[in-house]
């Protein structure tokens, strides 16, 4: 029996930084993926990307850090799946991608979940995609060190073809939303600023938001579950208490979980304009409030305001790099495309990666 499994990146139309507070998410799947084919291998297991990595371990060896980055990955997904069947097969995975990594649109979620989706088709493990997701967030929590939300697990296993989940991320609840932009069309530019988000100040925000919402709760009546919920008025009365930063931090997180609620309201009733005004304010939110923004970042986004043909543009993901998502007419791209190139590459000396996000379905798994 040979598997394969197709797993998707995803792009966030607004919400960014909201996951792990609570709040609401608008999530899509792309269409580029990670490829994985698993095949039973009787003696020691191999994987193989086609980035010119490879390593060799028997599954069956307890867990053991690797100093390779990327091998805890494949470690950590090998050894979360252990606690539910102790003894696995070993194994031969060959990965190939479309899909960049280190860009913002998920290419780590991507492999933790395909490795999960097809080891466990391989040992004949029964679970749900709920499963897979809190198994996948697990990986990056405890073997990356990354103290990321939900939004990426979720959106590869559930997403469907160009729709986008509007998750709420404290109950899980969540709706798709039919996207029809018409003449628009969704362009990310790769700064190119690759970011390993457990080496940025991505865990100093997390630990930032617990620690306003534990002001906040000691200062008013409400006990809040999470920074999302608070009410402007709690959040005004905490404003001393909290200090600048945390102020800021706080500030942004109800203001962008707002955006999300009156984004989905403006693309349900084609209003792409008022749309677009809410991505560029969710940029300047993360710019100047949650600060998570790079110069790269701000130069794209800044770039596209002086275009009436873009409507909105924004930095994408967990930030400090990665690429920006921007909605634009269809017929603007390719000149767009061209001019903001040089203009980037004359500025950073660095390439400008653009990549037309055309929206899919999330991860499938196939026997071949
Ligand atoms: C990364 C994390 C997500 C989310 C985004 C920011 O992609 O993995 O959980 O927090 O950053 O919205």
């Amino acid at each position: 029996m040979r598997i394969h499994v197709k797993s998707p990146g995803r792009v966030n139309l607004i919400g960014e930084h909201t996951d792990y507070n609570g709040g609401y998410v608008l999530p899509c799947a792309l269409d580029l993926t990670i490829d994985l084919f698993f095949e039973k291998k009787s003696k020691k297991s191999y994987v193989k990307t086609d980035l010119g990595y490879s390593m060799t371990f028997d599954v069956n060896i307890p867990y053991k850090k690797s100093n390779n980055h990327w091998e805890n990955y494949v470690l950590g997904a090998i050894n979360e799946l252990k606690q539910i069947k102790s003894e696995l097969s070993n194994f031969y995975c060959i990965i190939k991608s479309t899909l960049p990594s280190g860009a913002g649109i998920s290419s780590s979620s991507a492999l933790v979940c395909g490795l999960i989706k097809g080891l466990s088709k391989l040992n004949e493990i029964n679970i749900e995609n709920s499963d897979i997701i809190n198994l996948s967030r697990n990986v990056e929590h405890k073997y990356i060190g990354l103290l990321g939300g939900i939004m990426d697990q979720f959106t590869i296993l559930n997403a469907e073809k160009n729709k986008a989940i509007l998750l709420n991320c404290e109950n899980l609840e969540s709706k798709f939303i039919k996207l029809e932009f018409k003449e628009y069309k969704l362009l990310l530019l790769d700064t190119n600023v690759k970011h390993n988000l457990a080496n940025t100040e991505y865990n100093q925000r997390v630990s930032e938001c617990k620690e306003s919402l534990q002001i906040i709760n000691g200062l008013c009546k409400e006990n809040y579950s999470n920074l999302s919920q608070v009410n402007k008025v709690d959040l005004s009365k905490s404003k001393e208490k909290l200090g600048e930063t945390l102020y800021k931090r706080a500030s942004y997180v109800l203001n962008e979980n707002q955006r999300v609620i009156n984004s989905v309201e403006f693309i349900e009733n084609d209003k792409l304009q008022e749309f677009g005004q809410l991505m560029y304010e969710s940029h300047f939110g993360l710019k100047n409030d949650y600060e998570v923004s790079c110069k790269e970042l701000d130069f794209l986004v800044e770039y596209s305001m002086k275009y009436d043909e873009i409507l909105g543009s924004r930095m994408m993901g967990g930030g400090f790099g990665g690429c920006t998502l921007s909605l634009i007419k269809g017929n603007l791209i390719d000149e767009f495309i061209e001019e903001i190139k040089q203009e980037y590459f004359s500025k950073f000396k660095r390439k400008l990666n653009p990549i037309i996000a055309n929206l899919d379905q999330g991860i499938q798994i196939s026997l071949i």
